[in-house]
């Protein structure tokens, strides 16, 4: 039974960089938590540290997510557990290798992670939040999402996953008392950097944000009742312009005829009368 208004926060990845920072800020919000990671270590010091400071009831759960009978034991507790009021799905690895340099049993494990997990986890929750008409789930993407040219092609793909998954969460959720919300952090000063293969230093100060300026930046986001944040774009009208091209474009995507220039004969006619004008 959770000792809060607020309910039971699940947040996945809590026992470092991003994670823990979420779990630091949601406890003082006034949630109950669940942390879920490996390091059973780091998950108890974290805990405790906020057991006594905050007042807040903080359990853990040692799990590793790439592993299905672990993964079903959270899922099994987001089922079961009626106080949890919001999931944070954090829980990430990324890479930075290029294609022919990555290992792929590395890249499949990444999917795993990023997309598998985080998919199961959410057809764990989502159901219970509809039925209760209240609850809310945070989707850690990435900028990467809508700029894969920027790391490693099979992250930028799993992090677009999440960005276009909580897009549809979004509309299929929103009306029955579900919010979402996809956090789209630029680079982020936390062991990420080191797993990923790039050491931190080897990035312009200049972008990477703190974790706690990341995640106090995606929490006002929540509070403002957005559903994509980024919490280093200066300028919100260069996403809402993105969003309402994506949007006016996706009327026109289908249709029962070939667009005019994809039509049989229209690539040799139009190169012909190139040719003719020059
Ligand atoms: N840092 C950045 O620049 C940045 C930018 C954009 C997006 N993100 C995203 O932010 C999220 C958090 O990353 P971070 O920057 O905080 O990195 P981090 O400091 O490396 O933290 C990753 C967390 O995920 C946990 N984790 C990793 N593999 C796991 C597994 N198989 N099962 C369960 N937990 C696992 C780790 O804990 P254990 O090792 O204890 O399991 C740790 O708590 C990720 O989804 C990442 O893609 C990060």
């Amino acid at each position: 039974m959770s000792t809060t208004d607020k309910g039971t926060a699940l947040i996945t990845g809590a026992s470092a960089g991003i994670g823990a920072i979420y779990a630091d800020r949601l406890a003082k919000r006034g949630y109950d938590l669940i942390l879920v990671a490996r390091d059973k270590t780091r998950l108890t010091g974290l805990a405790q540290r906020l057991r006594s400071s905050t007042g807040r009831s903080v359990d853990t759960l040692a799990a590793d997510l790439n592993d299905k009978t672990d993964l079903a034991k959270v899922e099994a507790i987001l089922r079961a557990n009626a106080d949890i009021t919001l999931l944070v799905n954090n829980a990430g690895v990324g890479a930075t290798a290029p294609l022919l340099n990555a290992d792929v049993e590395k890249m499949d494990d990444m999917i795993h992670l990023n997309v598998g997990a985080l998919t199961r986890l959410t057809y764990a929750a989502a159901p219970g939040f509809v039925t209760r008409g209240r609850g809310t789930i945070i989707n850690i993407s990435s900028i990467v999402a809508i700029s894969p040219e920027t790391l490693n092609g099979v992250y930028g793909g799993s992090k677009a996953f999440v960005l276009a998954f909580s897009l549809s969460l979004h509309h299929e959720l929103a009306e029955k008392g579900v919010r979402v919300q996809a956090v789209l952090p630029g680079a982020t000063a936390t062991d990420f950097w080191d797993v990923a293969g790039v050491p931190l230093h080897h990035l312009p100060a200049a972008i990477v944000m703190s974790a706690g300026d990341m995640v106090d930046a995606a929490l006002t986001g929540l509070d403002q009742g957005e559903v994509v944040t980024i919490p280093s774009l200066a300028d919100k009208v260069d996403w809402d312009s993105y969003e309402t091209a994506r949007r006016t474009m996706s009327g026109k995507l289908s249709s029962a005829v070939p667009a005019p220039r994809y039509r049989v004969g229209a690539f040799a006619a139009s190169k012909a009368a190139v040719a003719s004008a020059k």
